[in-house]
């Protein structure tokens, strides 16, 4: 087991770009991925344990919570927590820090990869994509440096009741959403939307694309698509794609990434 952990989700790729920026400047570190059930779940051995993890809908994507429930940390473990947002923090890293305490915590916004929801440059501040990454770059050099020193933060994690209720009714709204997910004839077959789908919920039967019920909303199968051919309805088939410009497919569905 490497000296530090990072426990990090990810649907198109700006908090693993964040998890591999920091990664890289400690060292000896080990990206576990959380996008399916993390291959290591015991890491009591490791020095420094951290979770880079977006907002989804007010609070943690997917399965993440379920998954932290299950990981053990030694309690001298240096704990950090790194969210990433278009806009609002809302509940995820109190959540996390009500299962491991979280010694450092920090929050960064990047682009909104919601595309049915909003445009990706709609983020607090307003800014493109290159603005965006080169600032979140900025900001992973300044979070290693503190994570290096073991330095704590001292305001508290909020407990943003505001966004529970948010939360609670999200894997709801994100599962019927995912039913308005279609392929249209642009569409090559390349297997890109099934391989970056972190729920298994897309498939091929002869000629068609097929979405199940299992849809979180990660938008990855429409922002992945080479050929743009992906859409939730008809609101997305305007809007610009965008993913992470360092991420690709494969990166994100390594298991673990060692530095
Ligand atoms: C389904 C979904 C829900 C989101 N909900 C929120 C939210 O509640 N608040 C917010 O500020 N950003 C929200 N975002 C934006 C993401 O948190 C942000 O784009 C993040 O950088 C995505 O990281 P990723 O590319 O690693 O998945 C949402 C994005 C998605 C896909």
């Amino acid at each position: 087991m490497k000296e530090n952990v990072i426990f990090c989700y990810s649907g198109t790729g700006n908090c693993l770009d964040m998890a591999k920026n920091i990664a890289k400047r400690l060292g000896n570190t080990d990206i576990i991925m959380m996008r399916k059930y993390p291959a290591v779940t015991d890491v009591r051995e490791a020095k420094r344990v951290g979770f880079v993890v977006p907002c989804y809908g007010g609070g943690l994507p997917g399965y993440v919570e379920r998954y932290i429930r299950d990981i053990k940390v030694s309690p001298d473990a240096y704990t950090f927590g790194i969210g990433q947002c278009a806009a609002y923090k809302g509940e995820g890293l109190s959540k996390i820090n009500s299962i491991i305490p979280l010694k450092y915590w920090a929050v960064v916004t990047h682009q909104c990869t919601c595309i049915w929801l909003f445009p990706h440059d709609l983020m607090m501040p307003k800014m493109g994509a290159k603005e965006a990454q080169a600032r979140s770059e900025f900001f992973a050099e300044k979070i290693a440096k503190d994570i290096k020193n073991n330095a704590t933060t001292r305001k508290k994690l909020s407990k943003a009741i505001i966004n529970k209720a948010e939360h609670a009714a999200w894997p709801k709204i994100a599962r019927k959403k995912g039913q308005t997910l279609k392929a249209n004839d642009n569409c090559i077959m390349c297997g890109t939307c099934a391989k970056v789908c972190p729920t298994g919920n897309i498939r091929y039967a002869g000629k068609a694309v097929v979405f199940s019920d299992k849809c979180i909303s990660c938008c990855a199968c429409v922002q992945y698509c080479p050929q743009e051919a992906i859409n939730f309805g008809k609101i997305t088939e305007k809007r610009e794609r965008y993913h992470n410009v360092n991420i690709t497919v494969d990166d994100l569905n390594q298991e673990i990434i060692s530095f």
